[in-house]
């Protein structure tokens, strides 16, 4: 689906999480645009992971949050998902001893939920979209840098286990997609590459894409609107620009390397 340029994908209203005395976030408002990537960045402890926590619905929090107009904010982690907000772990939540493709096909495909085995019983027409969607899903791999698919995911190095988890996550096409520091692992180009073709296969199915990212030069060069966090509170948001110029932002993330990474 095609977004108009002033469609509001996510708005989070004065968010606020409190862990047994940490405020990890406080009174935190923004508006993430339709289509394409934005970012969160934010030192360590900013509370990003927290505030993707929110919203997929997996920490108990305050204010609230709304994909595409709707009121998401009563709503549990399984509801929140099947209404398209799909997300990536930092740290990847996937079964050892699956292959890479059988690791996204039981996270992709509803209708394997009841176990890949389960798949032998099913009438011909279901088979047969099972055969598709592996078609999809091996080549999406092979397009975000991981050609070999058959592997058991323990055997493959961290950076690896990221691809598939970002797959996974991307494959049912999900109208918002939280990638939490997907290309962790990763060298610049290969980073560089695999937001590249998350970006192609987002746009092309109507993804709207959400990345927390430490590499601010990258995060700049890919996001088209940038929320920044500072121990908890909402620092600024906006355009790449609006962010690059903003004193506060260089004083309390940036520092003086930021001339180098400027776009
Ligand atoms: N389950 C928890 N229990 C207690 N405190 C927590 C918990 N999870 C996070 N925190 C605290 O909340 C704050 C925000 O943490 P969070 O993981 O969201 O930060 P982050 O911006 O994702 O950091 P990083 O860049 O290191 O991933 C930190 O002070 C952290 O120690
Ligand atoms: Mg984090």
């Amino acid at each position: 689906m095609a977004w108009s340029t002033n469609q509001v994908a996510l708005r989070v209203h004065a968010l606020g999480v409190d862990f047994s005395g940490v405020r990890a976030l406080e009174d935190v408002s923004f508006s993430v645009p339709a289509g394409g990537v934005s970012a969160v960045i934010g030192p360590n402890g900013a509370g990003k992971t927290t505030l993707f926590n929110c919203i997929s619905g997996v920490a108990r929090h305050d204010g609230t949050v709304e994909l595409e107009g709707c009121d998401l904010t009563h709503l549990r982690a399984d509801r929140r998902a099947a209404l398209g907000i799909a997300r990536t772990f930092q740290t990847p939540l996937l079964i050892p001893d699956l292959t890479a493709i059988d690791n996204v096909l039981l996270g992709a495909h509803p209708q394997l939920r009841g176990g890949l085995l389960g798949s032998i019983f099913r009438p011909p027409a279901v088979r047969s979209d099972e055969r598709l969607m592996r078609a999809r899903a091996s080549e999406l791999l092979a397009r975000l840098g991981l050609p070999r698919a058959d592997v058991p995911v323990d055997s493959l190095p961290h950076g690896d286990r990221r691809r598939v988890e970002v797959v996974r996550a991307l494959l049912p096409e999900p109208r918002l997609l939280l990638l939490d520091e997907p290309a962790a692992g990763l060298g610049a180009d290969e980073a560089s590459e695999l937001l590249g073709e998350v970006e192609a296969f987002a746009a092309a199915v109507g993804t709207t894409c959400v990345l927390v990212e430490h590499d601010v030069g990258l995060v700049m060069r890919v996001s088209r609107h940038v929320v920044v966090l500072d121990a908890g509170r909402l620092l600024l948001a906006g355009s790449p620009a609006e962010v690059a110029a903003d004193p506060r932002v260089i004083a309390a993330y940036l520092g003086d390397d930021w001339s180098e990474v400027k776009t």
